[in-house]
């Protein structure tokens, strides 16, 4: 079990979203103190503002976690100034546009690879020797669905999201086989009712979820030292369904008649200025 009582939190984009839930319900769960990154100055004041207003330790940073030097620079004043840190929760990720492969630029792949992939990475190489150090931690990874399923107008996001799965449960394994008593959990959410996704069609059978829910249901994954979130449940048969079935008869039955292949297609994202 990881003791959330006490700890020292650190998520990335914590300004908003689910980031910015999971840290609160850290923080009422008895959290010593949570860090927050986030590129977002304006929500990362207000989120900072109200946490402190409940009488929590924050401490907000501006850092862009696609920048590998202010990645390394901020993580080095945390470990000085706040000191280590026992859960990390790698949550800041972007989507951009709904289109096919064809119309994106190579800027726009490689800004969205550094966000929701490699910045993980390079955020938990800071932190993870700290925590195999003392012998214990937890490391949160926030993947999606999208990185077990295949969507069109979604391609390099799902790139990007299915690097965290590999990566993530790959990291996982070592961790347990050297004995280190750091844990990880991989979470793979269909779509959020954020914002992030504004517009996207859903079904009955893959409902919007609710952020609360999700990011509790994060929290008590931490606390039970869970491998995965994977919601809703229909994300946990993705992996035996794809296993069983032949690929045309998936693309049909889950891709057109579930309506997972035609998702994104009302796809508006963030309002303009809202978000990051
Ligand atoms: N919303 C969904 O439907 C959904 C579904 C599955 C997975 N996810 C994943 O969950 C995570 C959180 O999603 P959300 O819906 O809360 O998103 P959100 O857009 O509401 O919040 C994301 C936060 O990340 C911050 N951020 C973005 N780029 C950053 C950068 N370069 N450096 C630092 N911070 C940055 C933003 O400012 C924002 O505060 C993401 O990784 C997302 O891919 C979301």
């Amino acid at each position: 079990m990881t003791k959330i009582k006490g700890s020292t939190v650190l998520i990335t984009g914590g300004a908003a979203g689910i980031g910015r839930l999971m840290g609160s319900m850290c923080l009422h769960d008895g959290a010593k103190q949570l860090i927050i990154w986030d590129i977002n100055k304006e929500k990362l004041e207000e989120t900072t503002r109200e946490l402190r207003a409940l009488h929590f330790i924050v401490h907000p940073w501006l850092v862009d976690v696609a920048d590998v030097s202010q990645v390394v620079e901020i993580a080095g004043k945390v470990k000085n100034e706040v000191g280590e840190v026992d859960i990390l929760i790698n949550n800041a990720g972007i989507i951009t546009g709904n289109k096919d492969f064809k119309d994106f630029t190579h800027a726009e792949v490689d800004k969205i690879m550094a966000v929701n992939s490699n910045a993980l990475m390079h955020v938990t190489l800071e932190f993870l020797p700290g925590m195999i150090r003392k012998g214990s931690g937890h490391i949160v990874n926030i993947s999606s669905a999208a990185g077990m399923l295949s969507n069109p107008m979604m391609s390099v996001y799902c790139a990007s999201k299915w690097a965290v799965s590999g990566w993530s449960e790959s990291m996982r394994i070592e961790l347990e086989a050297s004995r280190s008593g750091v844990h990880v959990t991989t979470v793979n959410p269909s779509y959020i009712d954020t914002g992030m996704f504004a517009g996207v069609k859903v079904n009955p059978v893959m409902p919007l979820l609710k952020p609360e829910i999700l990011a509790a249901r994060v929290v008590r994954a931490i606390q039970g030292n869970r491998l995965f979130v994977r919601s809703p449940f229909m994300v946990k048969l993705v992996p035996f369904t794809k296993g069983i079935m032949p690929v045309r008869w998936f693309d049909l039955i889950v891709g057109r008649w579930l309506g997972v292949y035609g998702s994104m297609k009302g796809f508006r994202g963030h309002e303009k200025g809202k978000n990051s």
